[in-house]
């Protein structure tokens, strides 16, 4: 069986978790393959909110198996509260919850470090989320870090003071006030191993091997969005994994000749958390009106999320560097009563018109270049078919399947799993 992505085609918030809410019905299997509690995938159903972090969305569906790849960082004391927030739902996650023994374990040095490495920098600090993600991923590319199958073994203590005592020298390095009591992280650390160890470890190749030759439906999860991608995005205010459709096949351990479908999703308009370049941000009223009626807050740190126009030159090479084969719209509704809606169709890049996506996006150097369209008023967030949206909408959503030449297959107009319209 083949292995299906969902990934976001932007600067992350695109809604993933929503969507792979609505459509693990038909999937066996769903998995994370990269990120961390970085990521905030927000869930609405029978008028409860939920926000998940490490656990894949698939978590309230009670017939899919949840893994967390190889490729995700773990950080024991989030996963531990993630846990103890799933509690008035009476799920048996032994069943279905299966962690990686290869995904590697945040340590809270590794927080700290993230917190000195960002104090350090100043006015260039990347805006991370400070879960240690950074840190941890340094420590697996440098071949020194820990991974969840160490707490199988004895000696992991040792391994883990060894690690958490570099740290503490690597903190001197920055030379910055840092506030913190080492003891007590350790404790809650510990504490939160053992919680930890009471899931089932596998080996999530094997795993995902054995789902695939026995039939399973797979959905794999992406966090964050293709221009956070470590590789792809811009650098370096990005993050540390890849989140682009290859990042599926290492976070996984599936072949790339096992990819099916590969849903990209996407916002009607474009939001940015943290710093780095964002050619279409917003500084006026609309930008403001998109964050509050989008409620664009930061699921993970509670930060008000930068707000601009849809950016199709972004979009279009998102879509190419992931081979997306179907779009999926999200907050369409945010952007009723607009009077004009604007898409940047190509950038000026120092005096020359390009519609690719150039090596560095810095702000002086792009100027985007917009359509406008008309806007429309009517309220979206009751209508259950594509018939019932506005004729401007339509024309939006025709316009984006032209140029993106990808099709849109659904359209979402509000928060929870029932506000979703399929598209025939
Ligand atoms: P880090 O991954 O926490 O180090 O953060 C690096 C950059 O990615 C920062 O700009 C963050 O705001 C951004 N980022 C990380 N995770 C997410 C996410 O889930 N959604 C949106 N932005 C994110």
């Amino acid at each position: 069986m083949a292995v299906d992505l969902l990934l976001g085609l932007q600067w992350g918030d695109e809604g993933k978790g929503k969507i792979v809410d609505v459509l693990t019905q038909g999937y066996d299997v769903i998995a994370r393959f990269q990120g961390g509690p970085n990521a905030g995938h927000t869930l609405e159903f029978d008028g409860i909110k939920h926000v998940l972090h490490t656990i894949p969305s698939g978590i309230f569906h009670k017939n899919a198996q949840n893994v967390v790849g190889n490729g995700v960082v773990i950080d024991p004391v989030v996963f531990q509260k993630e846990i103890e927030k799933l509690a008035p739902f009476h799920l048996d996650l032994t069943k279905i919850l299966f962690i990686s023994r290869k995904a590697h374990l945040i340590l809270p040095t590794h927080r700290l470090l993230d917190a000195a490495s960002e104090a350090a920098k100043g006015k260039a600090k990347i805006g991370s989320t400070l879960k240690g993600i950074g840190p941890t991923y340094m420590d697996k590319t440098g071949r020194n870090g820990m991974r969840v199958g160490d707490l199988e073994f004895d000696n992991w203590k040792e391994k883990y003071r060894a690690l958490a005592e570099k740290h503490q020298a690597m903190i001197g390095f920055y030379n910055v006030e840092l506030e913190y009591d080492l003891k007590e992280l350790e404790n809650e650390f510990f504490k939160a191993v053992e919680a930890l160890k009471k899931l089932p470890f596998i080996d999530s190749e094997q795993f995902m091997h054995e789902a695939q030759k026995s039939g399973k439906k797979i959905l794999a999860e992406g966090a964050q969005g293709s221009l956070l991608d470590i590789d792809f995005g811009t650098y370096p205010y990005v993050t540390s994994s890849n989140t682009t459709a290859a990042g599926a096949c290492t976070g996984l351990g599936v072949s790339p000749k096992s990819i099916g479908k590969v849903l990209g999703i996407f916002k009607a308009y474009t939001t940015r958390v943290g710093s780095g370049p964002f050619p279409t941000e917003l500084f006026d009223e609309d930008g403001a009106t998109m964050g509050r009626v989008g409620r664009e807050f930061g699921a993970t740190t509670g930060r008000p999320r930068r707000c601009g126009w849809l950016d199709l030159v972004a979009l279009k090479y998102a879509i190419q560097v992931n081979g997306v084969t179907e779009l999926i719209m999200m907050k369409a509704d945010v952007l009723s009563g607009f009077d004009t809606i604007k898409v940047c169709h190509a950038y000026q890049y120092r005096g020359t018109e390009i519609t690719h996506f150039p090596y560095t996006l810095e702000d002086d150097a792009v100027t985007p270049m917009y359509t406008s369209f008309k806007g429309w008023n009517q309220d979206l967030t009751g209508m259950t078919q594509e018939g019932d949206l506005p004729q401007e909408l339509l024309a939006y959503v025709h316009y984006l399947e032209k140029e993106l030449e990808v099709p849109i297959t659904m359209v979402s107009v509000g928060p929870d799993r029932t506000q979703t319209i399929v598209r025939g």
